[in-house]
C-alpha cells in the first residue's frame, strides 16, 4: 500500500479552510483524502487520478464517505473543465501530491521499476499512447540525451543515449537498466543510489508529460480557489519543485516587475500569499519509516481576496 507523505502537514494546512469542495488532483489510493476528511468531514471531495487502478483502490478506501467523495479518471490540467462540467464555480482546497505511487512502482507489469522484470511501459494512464518502449526505441539519440539530461539531471546522458541506440531494440525494464548501467563509468556506479534511477525517472516523466501537466495545472488551481481557500503541492523532483516555486512566486507578486526597494507602480495585484517561504520536508522519523518520502518538498499557499 502507498504510504501518504507529510500527512500531518497536509491536514494542518487545510484545518481551517472554509466549507466547500476540496480537490485531490492526484488521489492515488486516497490516503491524503481520507486524512483530510477525518479532520474536515464537512468538505466534499472531488478526487482525480489518471490511473484507473488507483481510482479503484481509492473508491474502496473511501467508500464509507458515500456521496461526499466523487472520483474522476482525468488529469489535473483538466481542472477548470471538470469543475465547469459539474457546475462548480469555486473550491476551498486543492492538493497535488506529484510523482508515482508505491503501487505503480511495485507492480512489475507497469514497467516503472529497474529492479523488476517488466515491459517498457511506465504509463500512469494505461490508455495513453506514448510508452517507455516508444521513447527508448524510437527517439533519436539527441532526443533521448535531452530527456535524460532535462528530466533526470543525468550527467552521463549522452553516453547512456548512445548505448541505448546501439543496443536497440530493448524490450524490458531489466534490459534497459543493464544498458544504462553499462554506459556509466564504473567509479560513478557506486554512488547516489541505483545507477539507472535517474534515467528511469527521466523516461517516466517524458512518457507521462508530468512537468507540462503540472505547469498547466497551477494557474487553474490558483484561479478557482475561493478567498481563504488553500493549496498544497508536494513534489519529489527538482524540476517539479522549480515549476511550483516559480509559478507560486508569480501569483504572489502578481507579476510585479517594479524595483523591490520602491513601492509598486505597475498595479500588479497578488492573488495568493505563501504560507512559508522555504519548502517543508518530512521529519527524520518519517523518512526512516517511509524512505520514499525522502525527497518530498511541500509548498502551500492561501488565496487572497480579489482587489477591484
Ligand atoms: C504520489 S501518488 C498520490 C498518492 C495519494 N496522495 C495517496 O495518498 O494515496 C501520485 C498519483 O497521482 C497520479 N498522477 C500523477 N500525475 C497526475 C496528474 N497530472 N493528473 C492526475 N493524476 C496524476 C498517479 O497516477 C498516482 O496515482
Amino acid at each position: 500500500m502507498h504510504t501518504p507523505v507529510m500527512v500531518s502537514q497536509v491536514v494542518n494546512t487545510f484545518a481551517n479552510i472554509p466549507t466547500g469542495v476540496f480537490i485531490d488532483a492526484t488521489c492515488g489510493s486516497g490516503g491524503h483524502t481520507q486524512a483530510v476528511l477525518q479532520q474536515r468531514p464537512d468538505l466534499k471531495v472531488l478526487g482525480f487520478d489518471r490511473d484507473q487502478a488507483a481510482l479503484c483502490r481509492a473508491a474502496e478506501a473511501l467508500s464509507s464517505y458515500g456521496e461526499k467523495v466523487q472520483l474522476c479518471h482525468t488529469t489535473s490540467d483538466k481542472l477548470a473543465s471538470e469543475l465547469d462540467s459539474r457546475g462548480i464555480s469555486e473550491i476551498v482546497g486543492f492538493l497535488m501530491d506529484l510523482g508515482v505511487s508505491s503501487e505503480q512502482l511495485d507492480t512489475a507489469e507497469r514497467g516503472f521499476s529497474f529492479h523488476q522484470l517488466g515491459p517498457l511501459d511506465m504509463r500512469m494512464d494505461e490508455t495513453g499512447e506514448l510508452t517507455a518502449c516508444n521513447v527508448v526505441n524510437c527517439y533519436s539519440e539527441e532526443q533521448l540525451a535531452g530527456t535524460l539530461k532535462q528530466y533526470g539531471q543525468e550527467r552521463f546522458a549522452r553516453r547512456i543515449a548512445a548505448a541505448i541506440v546501439k543496443n536497440r531494440p530493448l524490450r524490458s525494464t531489466t534490459e534497459l537498466a543493464l544498458v544504462v548501467v553499462s554506459a556509466i563509468p564504473a567509479r560513478y556506479r557506486r554512488t547516489g543510489g541505483h545507477p539507472a534511477r535517474k534515467s528511469f525517472q527521466a523516461i517516466r516523466i517524458e512518457v507521462n508529460q508530468e512537468l507540462k501537466l503540472l505547469s498547466r495545472t497551477i494557474p487553474q488551481a490558483i484561479d478557482v480557489l475561493a478567498e481563504q481557500g488553500r493549496g498544497v503541492f508536494i513534489s519529489y523532483h527538482s524540476g517539479e519543485d522549480t515549476i511550483v516555486k516559480q509559478q507560486l512566486r508569480l501569483a504572489e507578486t502578481g507579476g510585479c516587475q517594479c524595483p523591490p526597494q520602491l513601492p509598486c507602480q505597475c498595479g500588479a495585484a497578488p492573488s495568493i500569499k505563501l504560507l512559508h517561504r522555504s519548502p517543508k520536508t518530512p521529519v527524520v522519523t518519517e523518512v526512516a519509516s517511509n524512505p520514499r518520502s525522502r525527497s518530498a518538498k511541500l509548498r502551500s499557499f492561501e488565496k487572497l481576496p480579489k482587489t477591484c
